[in-house]
């Protein structure tokens, strides 16, 4: 393809907001910086658009490590015996929230792994704790596969999000991923479940996991489109010393970028997160995400003590630093590229609960 092709697809993508997949392959496999920077142009403007110059941020609570499954890429995974493992008492998530409320947040995102400790009962807890003591936010959960009675619980307990990233929307390639135990088609359903509920949902995947084709991102875009999820969270894959990945290759920045704006086009109103992940593989990551379409940050409020214990890979930012810092820090970052962070709850830009 000559340039001028690959800036009609994205042209294409910007007008009907889907491709076929032989046209994601291409455009995935054939770019290159001018057709990135168009693409960055293009997606900047459709998030202004519906968003402005506005940044929705999400205090996120890792509130247990402990995780009965065992992802090949994760370090916090069942087998990894070097991990400490930690969870938060309620009071602790409580006093999370209250230094989270107190420096502007107005979305709390409860996060873990799959914990055999979170009975139904407890998350229902959780929930009714949160939002009798802070009506006025969102509360996302983000704690894996479960039943479709469980999720209607908690949405009727208040929740109001749910992020549970498909990871690759490829069945051989989910294989590569994943033990036996977890199946694609159960992730794919419980999607469907929260949709259908009425959460606001957020899906996502790896860029650059191991194995990971051109194809398997074609259909991840093919999947987002089909399901229609109102967050998209995705981030390079970065390896982790304690797990079997420890030496593969880490997603790209670039590559990164590209997919962030490909999934503003194609999802126009969606909330995505320039994550910690592309903070990690690049001092600028984050605002370079905003740039090519972003409009989500997402800082760390648990406790400085227990973040050292949430290493899903190496490296990773900003778990030395108290809450207030990361949003000082990041208000700073934002304002340096003309974008403001704000305390809202930050809903979907035409959700009605
Ligand atoms: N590198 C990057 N992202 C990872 N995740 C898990 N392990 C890694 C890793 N090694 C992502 C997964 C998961 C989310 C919480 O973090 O996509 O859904
Ligand atoms: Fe945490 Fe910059 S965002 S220190």
């Amino acid at each position: 393809m000559n340039l001028e092709d690959k800036l009609q697809l994205i042209n294409q993508l910007r007008d009907t907001g889907s491709l076929a997949k032989e046209q994601w392959v291409s455009l995935l496999r054939e770019r290159d910086e001018e057709t990135a920077d168009y693409l960055f142009q293009e997606a900047r403007k459709i998030a202004d658009k519906y968003y402005g110059n506005k940044i929705y941020v999400r205090g996120l609570i890792e509130f247990t490590n402990i995780c009965k499954n065992d992802c090949y890429y994760c370090g916090i995974r069942r087998s990894n015996s070097n991990v400490e493992r930690f969870r938060l008492t309620d009071e602790q998530i409580m006093n999370c929230c209250e230094v989270g409320y107190d420096i502007g947040y107005r979305t709390f995102v409860l996060q873990g792994g799959e914990d055999g400790y979170n009975t139904a009962d407890r998350i229902t807890g959780l929930i009714r704790m949160i939002k009798d003591r802070y009506p006025d936010t969102a509360l996302t959960l983000s704690i894996g596969e479960r039943t479709r009675e469980e999720y209607q619980e908690w949405f009727d307990a208040g929740a109001d999000r749910y992020l549970l990233r498909h990871e690759t929307a490829n069945e051989e390639h989910y294989r590569k991923l994943h033990p036996e135990s977890l199946s694609l088609a159960n992730r794919k359903q419980c999607l469907y479940n929260l949709k259908e509920i009425g959460y606001q949902v957020g899906t996502g995947f790896m860029v650059g996991s191991p194995y990971q084709t051109e194809e398997n991102l074609a259909e991840d875009f093919l999947f987002i489109k089909e399901l229609g999820p109102h967050m998209i969270g995705i981030g390079p894959f970065i390896p982790h010393h304690d797990t079997q990945f420890k030496d593969e290759k880490a997603g790209t920045l670039e590559l990164t970028l590209f997919c962030i704006g490909l999934l503003r086009l194609m999802m126009p109103k969606a909330l995505i997160p320039a994550t910690t992940a592309l903070g990690t593989i690049s001092p600028q990551g984050r605002e370079m995400g905003v740039k090519a379409g972003a409009n989500v940050i997402m800082p760390n409020l648990s406790p400085v003590d227990t973040r050292e214990k949430y290493l899903l890979y190496d490296n990773k930012i900003c778990t030395g630093e108290e809450a207030a810092v990361c949003v000082g820090c990041l208000s700073n970052r934002m304002k340096n590229i003309g974008y403001e962070i704000v305390s809202a709850r930050g809903d979907y830009y035409d959700y009605t609960k």
